[in-house]
């Protein structure tokens, strides 16, 4: 999952291709380049590292020119190295390409093409790309990406520039998304919407199977098979601004503190307070389609995947059918059991996740009605599903959601009020006080935000510790889980969430002074289970860090250390023990230097299998 950009136009290439790669750059950081055409040349700068490592590569010559692509990578094949990093080239050196995605059969294709004597330099599968277009160019660079994605298997969002035909920048999408961006006399190609931002509001999404050729005069676009295109410009409502630090020293910290926000712009216009009615219908399926809902199943990865088990609780609680909880990678291989009466459920942040979009058109074909929680405008999910309920947290940048999980589970306790009331299991007198506690989240939200130093402070005393273990019980599990994840993918702490009960079946065998264990115990129907779970650990001279309700006294002679949160109803918990969670892995990953906002190893949205 690596980040493409091109732009053609009169402004100078280079600023516009490095500060789109620094926007880019959430979906893969581990090596860079660019290609700019001057005076019938192409010149190619490539580094192993960041897009800082290119910038100081720029420093001492950039080249000049007004069209080019540029790319930030995610390594699938061939490790990170110069040689690796794109822009690949063809034999001649006259044709670049950059590749978002992974081509499956490029093995066989590299062994026909050595065969036919052209010689390879990396080994990556895209320059296999670089050949074949190569070997079927005759005039027209889009004829000849046209023939080369006729013989390539796999995922792929490219953009081609040649010198035999000058001018032009071609882009072919199958499976990654691919943007283009309409200005005034300037073109841009993207992977998504945030390079855009500061250019132009004007854009058109490519389809899989759509090439689009972006020259000076305007943009085309065209079928795999050459079939002219007529497509729809849609306008972007995020701004510039958005994407921005404002003064936060990360973008993931910006982002836990705009959840209480984020909740109000996700409720806004949704819900009446009066009434304590639910307004869904934008989600597309008719209330009597809703009515024969049987069974509802989740998909989704992740923190995606986390809200979908909290969404499980809201659903079964509030609207009375069972729902399941599926990972989409494992999903999308399982002969699954589906019907017309089953509503599928799909949460994708990005909306452009691999497993996630799979598992959504496998799903399509079971006649199953589909519904996509998306937080990315017309990302491809979105599109690809039945219906659609966005959430509104605005373009999130740190690797690790935050500003979404709130949001989805915002959007998901709306769609769960929403389901009851159609459906009759929920009547006024019981969605009223829920709908107030909802309202009443934000508020409560920014009380948490405002204690982050003591969190902080906290966070300071376990710096040196490798392992923790996260526990939760009933809708508090998959904060418990989520906040295992955090700390995993920021700090690099080995950690395990785990509902309290199952702890000793096994993981109390962990329990030590090395283990701290944090427990998510809100005062609930399970507190008193979870009581008995951490006496359990201070049993075995556990440490025990407790998340639990502000008056709640009692838990104080229970546990070595207490987060206070306020209390809230026993379904809303979650938007209010995730944040202490959130803000002590942050806390910890960046006081142990780590790269809060790109973690090793990770990418932002996960566009390949
Ligand atoms: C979470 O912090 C991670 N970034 C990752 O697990 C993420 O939730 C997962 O890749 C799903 O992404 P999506 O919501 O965009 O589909």
């Amino acid at each position: 999952m690596c980040g493409i950009i091109g732009y053609i136009g009169q402004k100078d290439v280079v600023p516009i291709l490095v500060e789109g790669l620094k926007k880019l750059e959430y979906r893969g950081y581990d090596s860079a380049g660019i290609a700019v055409v001057d005076e019938n040349q192409i010149h190619l700068r490539r580094v192993k590292g960041k897009i800082s490592d290119l910038v100081k590569n720029l420093k001492s010559s950039a080249p000049d020119g007004s069209f080019g692509v540029g790319h930030t990578r995610w390594a699938t094949h061939g490790r990170p190295s110069e040689e690796n990093a794109h822009p690949h080239r063809d034999c001649t050196d006259s044709l670049v390409v950059v590749h978002n995605g992974i081509i499956e059969n490029y093995l066989a294709l590299k062994k026909k093409l050595l065969k036919e004597k052209h010689t390879f330099r990396t080994e990556t599968d895209t320059e296999v790309i670089a050949h074949l277009v190569e070997k079927h160019f005759q005039s027209s660079l889009e004829e000849a990406v046209q023939k080369a994605v006729q013989e390539i298997e796999g995922a792929f969002a490219i953009a081609a520039i040649s010198l035999q035909d000058p001018g032009k920048i071609v882009v072919a999408k199958t499976g990654p998304p691919a943007v283009v961006g309409l200005g005034e006399g300037e073109y841009f190609v993207s992977s998504d919407l945030n390079p855009l931002l500061p250019h132009t509001q004007k854009i058109v999404f490519l389809e899989d199977g759509e090439i689009a050729v972006l020259d000076s005069q305007g943009a085309k676009f065209l079928s795999f098979q050459g079939k002219p295109l007529k497509k729809k410009e849609d306008l972007i409502t995020w701004s510039p601004l958005m994407i921005e630090k404002r003064g936060f020293k990360h973008f993931m910290l910006k982002e836990i503190f705009e959840q209480p926000q984020v909740v109000r712009d996700t409720l806004k216009g949704r819900i009446s307070l009066d009434s304590g009615k639910v307004f869904l219908e934008e989600i597309g399926i008719p209330a009597q389609a809703l009515t024969k809902i049987a069974k509802v199943v989740v998909i989704a990865c992740g923190t995606s995947y986390h809200a979908g088990l909290v969404a499980k609780s809201f659903i079964e609680s509030l609207v009375r059918i069972p729902v399941d909880v599926e990972f989409a990678s494992e999903y999308r291989y399982r002969d699954f059991i589906l019907d017309k009466n089953t509503l599928v459920i799909v949460i994708s942040q990005s909306g452009e996740t691999a497993d996630s979009l799979a598992a959504l058109r496998a799903v399509k074909k079971s006649g199953a009605r589909t519904l996509a929680v998306c937080n990315v405008v017309k990302s491809s999910i979105a599109r690809v599903a039945d219906g659609v309920l966005y959430t509104y947290a605005g373009p999130e940048i740190g690797v690790a959601a935050t500003k979404t999980f709130s949001a989805q589970m915002a959007a998901l306790a709306l769609l769960a009020l929403y389901l009851g009331q159609v459906r009759g299991t929920l009547d006024e007198k019981r969605s009223i006080p829920l709908i107030e506690d909802l309202q009443r989240i934000p508020h409560r939200m920014e009380d948490i935000l405002n204690q982050a130093q003591s969190i902080e402070k906290l966070a300071q005393e376990f710096l040196s510790f490798s392992h923790f273990l996260y526990l939760g019980r009933d809708i508090n599990f998959p904060v418990a889980l989520e906040g295992a994840l955090k700390l995993k993918e920021i700090s690099y702490i080995h950690a395990e969430g785990y509902p309290g009960g199952e702890m000793k079946h096994g993981p109390i065998a962990l329990i030590d002074e090395k283990m701290p264990t944090m427990v998510v115990v809100p005062k609930d129907h399970v507190y008193e289970k979870m009581l008995s779970n951490m006496s359990e650990i201070k049993t075995r001279v556990g440490y025990i860090l407790a998340v639990a309700f502000e008056e709640d006294k009692e838990i104080r002679d229970k546990v070595d250390r207490v987060i206070p949160i306020p209390s809230t109803g026993p379904l809303f918990t979650p938007f209010l023990t995730t944040l202490p969670l959130q803000l002590f892995a942050y806390y910890i990953a960046a006081k142990r230097g780590a790269d809060v906002d790109q973690p090793r190893n990770l990418a932002k949205s996960v566009t390949v299998e």
